[in-house]
């Protein structure tokens, strides 16, 4: 025996007859570690302590011929990878070609000549060291997008989260509303799911983009002047009607952001958020007076969280609400400010939002 070395390729010879494996074992034994086995079954002895790089590989055996050796290597899928080469006395297409059909990368008919049958083996080695190496370079690159991916949509994200946060901040009054809107909606697309409720619009919305955009609802805040947004009372009706402005603003401002990144699927949330948050079922809400389904889901859903927090919130004119007046209002408003289905959505986890307020205070 010569000296192991762990470059070696590993080559198996599987054949019945003695003569064809000593002679292929002088040939090849100068090149690769062989070795030689006389029988299928012996064979897959083998396999349980050894992974060859190449088996070559007779036809007709007894016990087990080199096709059922095939068929079994390739069902297996620990030695489905290995390649083999089918040797052989028969020379006729037929046989040939059912070989290769059988999974066989390649054909040699004996006796075979020594140069030739090194060249084909050096040949089969090569090739699937390639293909090893073209998958693996795969498989980088589909991590490295995979990695870049994120990294872009944490991008996106502490970029969003520093816009609503900016938006927060000017108005100091609201403070933690947008963290709070964006857990209430977690408790309704929860009991949506449970409840099989309005399924087919929320299979189509990736839930993260869809709470990270409702941050954005009051993005618009940001154009309105300090003295209507902080003033420490209630506002007149001319005020007010600037006050509604903030959501068209929201929209302008995310119609502007767009034109720089099309085909961003959470700017399409915050621009239905920004611009439909206050419309009401009877058609009676702003800007659009949109009425029922015209309404956008986001815009239903978001019209109850905001309002909820709005009532349990303090402002410098009003107390806040306790939990139970902020849902008794809510549940009146059932079929004429928010969406009927919704509304009855909402009664059902109320206590979770009640159980939320609680934490929070
Ligand atoms: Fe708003
Ligand atoms: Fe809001």
């Amino acid at each position: 025996m010569e000296e192991q070395d762990n470059s070696r390729k590993k080559v198996v010879l599987v054949d019945d007859n003695i003569t064809i494996l000593t002679m292929g074992n002088f040939i090849l034994n100068e090149k690769y570690d062989v070795f030689t086995i006389p029988s299928g079954i012996k064979l897959f002895k083998l396999l349980e302590k050894v992974v060859p790089d190449l088996i070559l590989l007779d036809i007709e055996m007894p016990e087990m011929t080199g096709y059922e050796v095939i068929k079994k290597l390739k069902a297996d899928p620990s030695t489905a990878g290995i390649p083999v080469i089918f040797l052989t006395a028969k020379t006729d297409m037929g046989s040939e070609l059912e070989g290769l059909t059988l999974g066989a990368i390649d054909y040699l008919s004996k006796p075979f000549s020594p140069p030739l049958l090194l060249k084909r083996i050096e040949l089969h080695l090569l090739v699937e060291t390639q293909k090893r190496e073209l998958l693996n370079f795969n498989n980088n690159l589909l991590e490295m997008v995979r990695v870049k991916t994120e990294t872009l949509l944490d991008m996106q994200n502490s970029i969003l989260k520093t816009v609503a946060d900016l938006v927060e901040y000017r108005d100091e009054i609201t403070g933690g509303h947008v963290e709070r809107t964006r857990k209430y909606l977690e408790f309704l697309l929860d009991a949506m799911v449970e409840q099989k409720i309005y399924l087919d619009e929320i299979a189509e919305w990736d839930r993260e983009f869809l709470l990270q955009s409702s941050q954005l609802h009051d993005l618009g805040k940001i154009s309105i002047r300090d003295a209507i947004l902080l003033k420490p009372g209630k506002l007149d009706a001319d005020e007010f009607e600037v006050m509604k402005s903030h959501t068209v603003f929201g929209v302008k401002i995310i119609d502007e952001i767009e034109k720089h990144t099309p085909e961003n699927s959470f700017l399409t949330h915050a621009k239905i958020f920004a611009g439909t948050h206050h419309e009401k079922w009877n058609g009676t809400g702003y800007p659009g007076g949109l009425a029922g389904k015209d309404i956008p889901l986001q815009g239903r859903l978001m019209a109850i969280a905001d309002v909820y927090d709005a009532l349990i919130s303090v402002r410098p004119y009003k107390k806040p609400l306790t939990h139970e007046e902020a849902s008794n209002i809510i549940i009146e408003g059932k079929g004429t400010h928010f969406d009927p289905v919704l509304t009855d959505l909402y009664a059902s986890v109320a206590d979770k939002f009640a159980r939320f307020i609680n934490d929070q205070s």
